[in-house]
């Protein structure tokens, strides 16, 4: 796949066109342009989308017809963290991730598994006490890389990349000290990309993290991959999520990194995009609920959704820029109604993060990526 993706894009293509004839005759009622956005940017990257499992369990049809028309790869967030996949020792919970995987095959999307190490969402008995005090540093590693073979094993071949390790550094660049590191040290990063690969020679292997656009987190990340390089543990791209908002950060910023990521030989996967446009936080801090935090509860104003449509204009035109190094866009949800953003920082708002609105319209935003095309 990683030398094939003219070609991966090729298939995708006439897949989408079997797709748009079998949905028309289906006469599903999503209306969209005359031809979904990632196919105005076949040429450049794949334009993908996460969704939530729900929406696979229990089919929304004109979801999913949107997202089938309007996206060549597809991420899901949930179904492969440790505390879904692997809830307890021994224990595996495949039935959500094989519904994806097979919406993916199905559909024709680039499939791609979201994450295999963080240190978030896992099971409370990880990192119990009891099994702290059992288990040596040698047999947590043990864990860790049988869990990465098992997963990357089982969906070899139908998952196109992975997020191997999310989240690695803050941003100072220094590790996160989350338990990998405590009990294994440094070295679980390069072991679990070493796991990785032979358990499916074929799949594109990413360090995935948020704002990669800081340039002493851009500087460690790079000093990682010149490691890795130099001492053959395989990597192939850096994830740069892109939770971004109105305001932040400066996109030089975000393209330098995008640049000086390429420089290093591996690809730019922009993983998780969306775009707040609630008003702006002080960095790290969680206030409580506020109504003066949460003006656009009824919809968002015209203006505000012109300077959102710009914003995302401003990021696209960089992405097509950068389009050698950048293989893959990714839209971190579908619809406002479902995403992340209604409640992060804080719980309860109304966020506007996304292409469509929350009854599946297409926004500005959308029109403005098209038309960049
Ligand atoms: C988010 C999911 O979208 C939420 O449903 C979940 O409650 C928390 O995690 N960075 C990541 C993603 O790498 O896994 C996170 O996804 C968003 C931030």
């Amino acid at each position: 796949m990683r030398n094939s993706r003219r070609a991966f894009l090729r298939s995708v293509l006439a897949g989408f066109a079997a797709i748009q004839a079998l949905n028309a005759s289906a006469g599903l009622a999503y209306a969209g342009g005359k031809d979904g956005l990632a196919t105005r940017y076949i040429d450049d990257f794949m334009i993908g989308s996460m969704i939530d499992v729900k929406f696979l369990l229990d089919p929304e049809p004109d979801l999913q017809a949107l997202v089938a028309k309007e996206f060549n790869a597809l991420t899901t967030d949930n179904i492969f963290k440790w505390d879904n996949i692997h809830p307890a020792q021994n224990i595996w919970n495949w039935a959500h991730a094989d519904v994806f995987v097979d919406y993916a095959a199905k559909h024709n999307m680039y499939a791609v598994g979201h994450p295999l190490v963080w240190h978030s969402q896992v099971p409370e008995g990880l990192f119990s006490k009891r099994r702290l005090n059992q288990k040596s540093s040698a047999q947590y590693m043990d864990v860790l890389l049988d869990h990465i073979s098992q997963i990357v094993g089982r969906y070899a071949g139908s998952i196109n990349a992975w997020d191997v390790v999310n989240e690695a550094f803050d941003d100072d660049g220094n590790w996160v000290r989350n338990n990998w590191y405590q009990i294994i040290g440094e070295t679980y990063i390069e072991e679990s990309f070493k796991a990785a690969r032979p358990a499916d020679p074929t799949a594109v292997l990413i360090y995935n993290d948020y704002n990669l656009w800081k340039p002493v987190k851009r500087r460690r990340v790079i000093d990682l991959i010149k490691d890795f390089k130099r001492r053959g543990v395989p990597i192939d791209a850096v994830g740069m999520q892109g939770h971004i908002g109105l305001g932040y950060p400066d996109l030089a910023l975000f393209e330098e990194s995008i640049a000086a990521f390429g420089e290093q030989g591996v690809k730019v996967h922009i993983t998780e995009l969306d775009v707040d446009v609630l008003p702006g936080l002080p960095e790290h801090e969680f206030p409580q609920y506020k109504e003066s935090l949460d003006p656009y509860r009824v919809s968002l104003p015209e203006a505000v959704s012109i300077q959102l449509a710009e914003r995302y204009r401003q990021v696209f035109e960089i992405l097509v820029r950068q389009k050698t190094i950048v293989e893959r866009v990714t839209l971190w949800g579908v619809s406002d109604r479902h995403s992340w953003r209604n409640d992060f920082p804080i719980p309860g708002r109304t966020n506007h993060p996304l292409l469509f609105d929350r009854a599946l319209q297409r926004k500005s935003a959308y029109d403005y990526l098209y038309q960049l095309k």
